[in-house]
This record gives C-alpha cells, structure tokens and sequence, in this order.
C-alpha cells in the first residue's frame, strides 16, 4: 500500500512541474476545489512579510503562483503601492480576488491566470520584487535560471527576487532533495543579497536575490 502511495505521490509530484499546462491547471483547480490549501487561507505573521516590506520599498510586486491571495491580503498595506498576483489556477485566483475585495484592496492588487514558466508581464511593467512564495518547487530544475533570468528584465534597478521555500521534511526535519538543490542552483547563479533559515523541522528558507552583475571589462590599448 506504501509502495502505491508513494508512486502516486511521486507522479503527480512530476506532473505538477514538467506536466503540459493542461494538466497541471486541472490538478491545481481539483486541489483547490477541496480543503488541501485551506491552510493557506491564514497565514499572517508569516516571516517572509518583514523581507517583503523591507524590499519592496513602497513600491510594486509581482507574485508567481500567488494562491488564493493570502498575500496581497496580509501584507501591509502601506508596504507597496500595487501587487500582480499570477497563478495557473482560477479557483485559486477567485477565492483571491474575493479575499481583496473584503480587504479593500481592489485599487492596488490585480490577478492574472497564467503558467509562470511562460507568462510574461507587459513590457513596459518593473517590479520591485518578484515573488516565489511556496511556488518555486514547480519550476523544472533545469528551467530555474532561465526563468529567473527572463523574469529579471522586468525588476526595476535594485529590484529583487524573494524566494520562500520549506528546505526539510517536516517529519523528520531530514533535508529534501529537491528543494537543497534548487537553493543551491539560485545560489550559485545570482547574488545572494539576504539568506534566513528559520528554526523550525521543515526549515522554513527566505532568498532575497539580484541577478548577478556582469564583471566589467577593462579595455586596454
Ligand atoms: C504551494 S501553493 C503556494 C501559494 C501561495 N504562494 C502561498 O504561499 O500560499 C503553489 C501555487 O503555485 C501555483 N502554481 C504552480 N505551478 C504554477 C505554474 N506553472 N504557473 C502558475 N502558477 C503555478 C499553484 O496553483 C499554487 O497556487
């Protein structure tokens, strides 16, 4: 029975990120539909906020895989001046700009159905932060600096990317595969501008990360 289990999560675990855009959207609108991310319905005081205030400077953010919009919701509001919120899932994205409206945040957060790893902002739009909250674990590995770089022309200058992810498993506090790995990528590929690791089993990680400045090439002669 573990053995079925197992295989069945390891499937969808693979289809959720290399899956054609189809599928991965009807998975999403099932998760939704039921109480699996009902948890996420709460979660203020969450630690990623403080890193989200301090670099957003007021100004504006982009959240890729936003969910149901706890965070355009909990986030202080005089924090930022406005918030685009992406996700795959409508069902998601409804519960989201209902939670808004009831938060009167209707000026300021707008939200788009869309799959990140092909959704392009309009060009002339800059963010001060882009967000991967919980969301980064569905990029492919091998897509993850490409994303990240095609995602970088649209951070103003002194933009940056946060990234929150769970580092261990929350049982046994044993470090994933998986998400380590994706860490270490970002970290060998981009600046590393802040880096919290929180106590907690799952370990609980904040990146804050710049595209990484190209060297300067003296001329000489
Ligand atoms: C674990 S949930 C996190 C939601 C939210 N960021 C939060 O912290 O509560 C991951 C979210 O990413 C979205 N997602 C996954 N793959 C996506 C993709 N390729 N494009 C857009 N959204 C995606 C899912 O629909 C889901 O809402």
């Amino acid at each position: 029975m573990y053995l079925v289990e197992a295989t069945i999560r390891l499937v969808n675990g693979f289809l959720l990120s290399y899956g054609p855009q189809s599928i991965k959207r009807r998975m999403w609108e099932k998760q939704y539909r039921g109480p699996k991310w009902l948890f996420r319905d709460n979660t203020s005081g969450d630690r990623i906020y403080a890193h989200l205030e301090t670099h957003a400077r007021k100004g504006r953010i982009l959240d890729l895989g936003c969910g149901s919009g706890n965070t355009a919701a909990e986030l202080a509001d005089p924090a930022y001046e406005s918030y685009v919120g992406v996700d795959i899932s409508e069902v998601a994205l409804e519960k989201a700009r209902k939670r808004t409206q009831e938060c009167g945040r209707e000026g300021k957060n707008r939200f788009v159905r869309g799959d990140f790893l092909a959704w392009q902002p309009a060009p002339a739009e800059q963010f001060d932060v882009i967000l991967f909250r919980e969301s980064m674990c569905f990029v492919p590995m091998q897509k993850i600096k490409d994303i990240l770089d095609r995602y970088s022309k649209y951070l103003r200058a002194g933009g940056v990317f946060v990234v929150g992810l769970y580092v261990a498993d929350k049982k046994t506090a044993r470090d994933k595969s998986r998400p380590s790995a994706m860490v270490r990528i970002m970290e060998k590929e981009f600046d590393v501008v802040e880096k919290r690791e929180f106590d907690h089993k799952a370990r609980p990680t904040v990146l804050v990360l710049r595209p990484r400045q190209q060297p300067r090439i003296e001329k000489t002669g």
